[in-house]
């Protein structure tokens, strides 16, 4: 255990692939000991995004490392109900196209509950299920992932620790959360089998991963106290349970989040700036009224010892906070002001606003996006994806009935264009749930989101020419599920950077994207960037890389170094831009956990921002926009 905050043992990893590779290696040692033994060795199975990677490592153990399945026996944990076995999103579908399908378990030693099994038998058929884990020995090794709400398995808050296999009802979070595999929440089922809390907690050994955006609910399950209303909590009543979790998912950990409580630490001015921020939210206090007092109630004495008096710190961290307002995002002209985020020389500046999505730009960094415009600064927009798996097909349908009755009206004669509008509208119109679109729906669709973003562009005033379109084809699924980056998408990247040779890029820096996709398009820009960089072209040590956040979340304010306020009438401004992705209104297929719409999230975190500052007591804006430069 690394200090007494913390009740499970935790492992923390840089990436979520080198934490799958540890718990790849956990299992297969597993599975070793046990064939060296001559035993069968039995494990637990999850589903879900979070175990794809371990289970990928697996398959490459088994083909590549000699790692037999030959004596592994498998119980997973849960399944939809009712659901039929052979759907696309049924956790058996998951499992074989994941895991079985490559690896050379037998198929009469795998057991996943069963969605199909009669509502009248289901108790009898709970009973079999933990009777049949019981008749093998137990499980010695339970893979586990966690929902945002805590839940292990199915097991949803207020499950009961002597929980058994069972039917039970899904948390309105679940559905929401796990909407983007049926495309539309309707059509998640309500219902689920899952093994008990007891059921889980009876294996041997215990290893529960995490990447990404799960960090409340981690830090709750670690640090928390035992309850019912966190499932995963009751996992530290276990004496062999570990977590293996990513830098992301370990940020609200106290070690991680306030690292002074836990030990002796450096004080460089950014941990100086976190730790006292930090304190005067906690106190509500302004940043200049903090006390040497509060500094020694608050666990931070050792950094008044070292700096000598609270009214120095205090006016170190004032100061930062101070110079990262500005008004001026490709920095102020003519004027000499030392702690300015940007520079104020090369004017106008040649600006390159990624945007994942095509309308990440607007959502996330619209205010600045209007501001670097009004500026006179030439900015670009590059839209890295299509978007287009997000239109829902009514939309589409909305569409081809316009272009259908156009061509009526205007007694336009094109067979061909007349046969793929029809046989478009005939496949939305018999089109199954888990059906993947076809190529024409999908750039109809990709089509739809183009002309919002492009009328987008012109709202905020730029020219034909300052927009484009990279259709990225790692992006080109059809499903929500991505391919990582290809060396096309960093070669096509490369290619537009030269072209337009910015002094500003900004892009979305979402290392916990719920969906990969902003993940994926930032490692394609840092990767572009760096190579560029390594062939020494010019215009690149010129050039300076700015984060925003994308949809889901705002940096935190102690990690902010350039923050745009925004005016009343300017958020007024974004929100209409926003508005013009009429596409991403209303319902969309897949909206993750806040049922909000994108515009009020926005508006939201922006006010947030503003009021985050105003607390600490600097001035009171409407709204800001905030940034993290990225050295490369
Ligand atoms: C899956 C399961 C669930 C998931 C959890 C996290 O078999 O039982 O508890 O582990 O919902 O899901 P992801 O990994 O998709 O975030």
């Amino acid at each position: 255990m690394v200090n007494s905050y913390e009740k499970i043992p935790v492992e923390i990893f840089d990436t979520p692939s080198n934490g799958s590779w540890y718990a790849a290696k956990m299992i297969a040692d597993a599975i070793r000991q046990k064939a060296a033994a001559g035993q069968a060795c039995v494990l637990g199975l999850a589903t879900g995004s979070t175990p794809i990677t371990l289970y990928k490592h697996l398959v490459h153990m088994h083909k590549h490392e000699g790692l037999s399945f030959a004596n592994v026996i498998s119980f997973n944990l849960d399944e939809y109900y009712p659901l039929e076995r052979d759907a696309v999103q049924s956790y058996w579908s998951f499992m074989h196209r994941h895991l079985f399908d490559h690896v050379d378990i037998k198929p009469e030693n795998i057991h996943i509950p069963n969605g199909e099994w009669p509502q009248k038998e289901i108790k009898q058929y709970c009973l079999a299920y933990e009777a049949e884990i019981e008749a093998v020995g137990g499980i010695d090794l339970q893979v586990l992932g966690i929902g945002n709400n805590g839940h292990i398995g199915f097991n949803e808050p207020g499950s009961s620790i002597y929980s058994k296999t069972r039917l039970v009802t899904l948390d309105n979070s679940t559905r929401i959360a796990n909407a983007k595999d049926f495309q539309n929440i309707s059509r998640v089922p309500r219902l689920a089998v899952t093994m008990g809390i007891s059921t889980i907690l009876k294996a041997r050994k215990i290893v529960l991963l995490a990447w990404g955006f799960k960090a409340p609910i981690i830090a709750r399950a670690v640090e928390g106290h035992v309850t019912e209303q966190v499932p995963a909590s009751l996992l530290q009543q276990h004496n062999d349970c570990v977590f293996v979790i990513d830098e992301q998912a370990a940020s609200d950990l106290t070690r991680i989040r306030t690292p002074w409580m836990t030990g002796e630490i450096e004080w460089t001015p950014a941990m100086t700036k976190r730790a006292v921020i930090n304190m005067a939210l906690k106190l509500g206090k302004p940043i200049l009224s903090l006390t040497n007092h509060d500094y020694n109630e608050n666990g931070l004495g050792d950094l008044v010892v070292e700096k000598g008096d609270a009214y120095e710190i205090n006016l170190l961290v004032f100061y930062m906070l101070r110079d990262s307002i500005t008004g001026w995002p490709g920095g102020k002209p003519d004027a000499v002001i030392p702690g300015h985020p940007e520079r104020s020389e090369i004017q106008p500046k040649r600006c390159l606003i990624f945007s994942p999505h095509p309308d990440d730009d607007i959502i996330s960094m619209g205010g600045t996006f209007m501001r670097l415009h009004d500026h006179g600064h030439e900015v670009h927009v590059a839209y890295q994806t299509s978007g287009n798996i997000a239109v829902t097909d009514e939309f589409v349908t909305r569409f081809l009935d316009f272009a259908v009755g156009f061509e009526d009206m205007f007694g336009i004669d094109s067979e061909k264009s007349r046969s793929i509008l029809l046989e478009a509208r005939d496949y939305l119109a018999s089109k199954k749930p888990s059906q993947v679109d076809t190529n024409e729906i999908r750039q109809i669709k990709g089509l739809i989101r183009r002309c919002e973003a492009a009328a987008t562009c012109r709202y905020v005033g730029l020219k034909e020419g300052q927009w484009h379109f990279q259709n990225l084809p790692f992006y080109e699924t059809g499903t929500v599920q991505k391919n990582p980056m290809t060396e096309t998408d960093v070669e096509l990247t490369m290619d537009l950077l030269r072209k337009i040779k910015p002094h500003q890029v900004f892009c979305a820096g979402d290392l916990a994207d719920p969906h990969g996709t902003h993940k994926v398009c930032l490692d394609i820009v840092m990767e572009s960037m760096r190579r560029l960089k390594t062939a020494g072209e010019d215009w690149v040590k010129n050039c300076w890389v700015w984060l925003y956040k994308g949809a889901w979340q705002e940096w935190d304010i102690t990690e902010i170094e350039m923050a745009i306020p925004m005016s009343p009438d300017q958020v007024m401004k974004k929100r209409y831009g926003i508005f013009i992705h009429q596409s991403q209104k209303d319902m969309v297929p897949f909206q993750g956990s806040d049922a909000r719409e994108f515009w009020q999230r926005a508006e939201e975190r922006n006010a947030n921002t503003a009021d985050l500052y105003a607390k600490l007591g600097l001035t009171q804006y409407a709204a800001m926009e905030a940034f993290v430069r990225w050295h490369y």
